[in-house]
């Protein structure tokens, strides 16, 4: 579930008179009380920690486990990368599963991880041009023909007016979102709309984009929400072989370790 989403007790009410055993309170932090709904409804609460004492703090309001997602993944994203999150979270949290999200694009990768103490890893690029994934054939095509470099973070122009970064594929879309940005602070500047408003509109601007790309297959306007990771995705192809692709390359991994080791 969408942390801010305003109507989110409604949303939790929804998922604990479907049983749903596991909620992931993703989209920002959330508070004790959205943690206790879900809990006393009887689901298990997984949230997503952007630093350690964010971390601590969740676990000591009830969070079952954690997500740490890194500045590589797509979607909405944090500053700071996954490698960097791994090493000041991982060691200090004992009580709960922690999961690594963003920029993980191999077995060896994902070994690397638990290594350090992860539970998992949460993976959503390399998933995205799975046979299974209903994404549009123009949104998967997108995504073969792309390297690390083309999946940038959206840009903030002015602090007065903050936009959550949002790492995906350059395109018209992200081009012209700098130029509605311009025009809505140069419109504040000139009194002509408020700060309010000057905020909902840059923020309305990406509204149904992702669905726009990834449904319709409009990738010139759409949103193509995609992580560093999406240079390793060459193909599509099945889930099964996705996950035996990245299963043999952490065994690979373990296999020349013990070689080396003698
Ligand atoms: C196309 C796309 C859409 C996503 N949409 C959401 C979303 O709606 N909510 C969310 O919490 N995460 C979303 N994510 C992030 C994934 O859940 C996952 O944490 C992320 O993809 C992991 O990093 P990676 O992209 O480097 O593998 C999205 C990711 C992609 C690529």
């Amino acid at each position: 579930l969408i942390t801010m989403h305003p109507q989110l007790e409604e949303l939790i009410d929804v998922c604990l008179n479907h049983d749903i055993s596991h909620i992931i309170l993703a989209g920002g932090l959330p508070g004790a009380p959205a943690i206790k709904r879900a809990k006393d409804g009887g689901a298990k609460v997984v949230c997503f920690a952007p630093t350690l004492a964010l971390a601590k703090r969740l676990t000591r309001q009830g969070a079952d486990a954690l997500v740490i997602e890194g500045a590589e993944a797509g979607g909405h994203i944090g500053p700071v990368a996954t490698s960097i999150l791994a090493q000041e979270i991982l060691p200090h949290i004992e009580d709960v599963p922690v999961f690594i999200a963003g920029g993980i694009g191999r077995g060896d990768a994902v070994l690397a991880y638990l290594e350090m103490g992860a539970s998992g890893c949460q993976l959503g690029t390399l998933f995205v041009c799975a046979t299974e994934s209903i994404a549009h054939e123009n949104f998967k095509k997108a995504f073969i023909r792309a390297s690390a470099r083309d999946a940038v973070p959206s840009v903030q122009l002015d602090p007065q007016f903050p936009v959550i970064p949002v790492r995906a594929l350059q395109n018209d879309a992200t081009r012209e979102f700098q130029q509605t940005q311009r025009g809505v602070i140069d419109a504040f500047d000139r009194g002509e709309v408020d700060q309010t408003e000057a905020q909902l509109k840059i923020e309305n601007y990406w509204a149904g984009a992702l669905r726009r790309a990834v449904v319709d297959g409009d990738v010139e306007t759409g949103s193509l929400m995609a992580g560093q990771s999406v240079g390793m995705v060459k193909e599509e192809k099945p889930v099964a072989e996705i996950i035996s692709g990245l299963i043999r390359e952490a065994v690979d991994a373990l296999t020349a370790r013990e070689q080396a080791s003698g």
